[in-house]
């Protein structure tokens, strides 16, 4: 599977007007085609940081909503993630969707999940932030959530107390010290994964569901809403060292291609 995504700067106000003139972007994304989408989900683990000489032509992608949100962060940092980031969902949609970046239009459920609304479509999304780092993931027919998280030292049992069911604390607490922020960034990305993958984020309540905890075993739901049996999937990743990461989606077990085992290239 090619993992390269690049694309070529071009002049914006010439090249986005129609389609035909999307040739002369001479922009590349290197991805499967669109059928390949089914029933496979795709994931790109981005180090933003690649992208930063290119904010300027990036941020040509986004509409008005979007740069207003992304100059209310207080910190450039913050600014600069979250442009490059919204700009290569705009790339990897328009991909799949074949159609012009700035043409997609999307929209947001109750609990401010995006969605793509224009061009109508099955294509399900969602994207998550760590550090210098984002991670997005495409599928179809099927609603999906991702998260990574960086393993920065927290209190974890403390946390897991609070929001954890009450066996996932359990037995965090029962492994070796050593072992347990590990675990504890396992079982967290899951459990925000599959809130993600709902749309209700963190109003659905962490602790009305149960994943497993051993990070040997492929991840599972114990049980949603004290039911064992269900139809949502899920799976763990290690996005980066010192990261952890996860998928869950509702549906059927699907393919996933990951791209992030080559660096992203960008020519110029
Ligand atoms: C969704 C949520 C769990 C994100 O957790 P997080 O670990 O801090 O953030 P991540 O980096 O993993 O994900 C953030 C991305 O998830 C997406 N997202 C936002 N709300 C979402 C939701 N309810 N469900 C799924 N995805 C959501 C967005 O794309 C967001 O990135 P963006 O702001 O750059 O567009 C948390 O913010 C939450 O529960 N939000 C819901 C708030 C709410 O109920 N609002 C109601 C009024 S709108």
């Amino acid at each position: 599977m090619t993992t390269w995504m690049y694309f070529v700067a071009f002049d914006f106000q010439h090249t986005c007007d129609d389609n035909a003139r999307m040739d002369s972007i001479k922009r590349k994304i290197a991805i499967p085609p669109a059928d390949d989408l089914i029933p496979a989900i795709h994931v790109w683990v981005i180090d933003l940081q690649q992208f930063l000489p290119q904010i300027n032509t990036l941020e040509k992608y986004l509409n008005q909503e979007e740069k207003n949100i992304a100059y209310r962060f207080h910190f450039l940092k913050d600014r600069q993630n979250y442009t490059i980031t919204h700009a290569l969902l705009r790339l990897l949609l328009a991909d799949y969707l074949k159609c012009i970046p700035t043409h997609i239009q999307l929209g947001h459920h109750a609990h401010g999940k995006p969605y793509v609304l224009i061009p109508a479509s099955s294509v399900h999304f969602n994207i998550s932030h760590s550090q210098q780092h984002a991670a997005i993931a495409l599928t179809q027919d099927h609603p999906i959530g991702i998260d990574i998280e960086y393993h920065r030292p927290v209190e974890h049992l403390d946390l897991a107390q609070r929001f954890f069911h009450p066996r996932e604390y359990e037995r965090l607490c029962q492994l070796p010290t050593d072992q347990q922020l590990n675990a504890f960034y396992g079982i967290w990305t899951c459990k925000e994964a599959f809130i993600k993958a709902t749309g209700e984020g963190l109003s659905y309540g962490l602790n009305r569901f149960e994943v497993n905890h051993e990070l040997n075993h492929p991840a599972r739901f114990v049980s949603i809403d004290h039911q064992s049996t269900n139809h949502w999937q899920l799976h763990r990743f290690t996005p980066q060292e010192n990261f952890s990461g996860a998928i869950a989606w509702e549906g059927p077990v699907k393919k996933i291609f990951f791209h992030h085992e080559t660096p992203i290239k960008i020519a110029q």
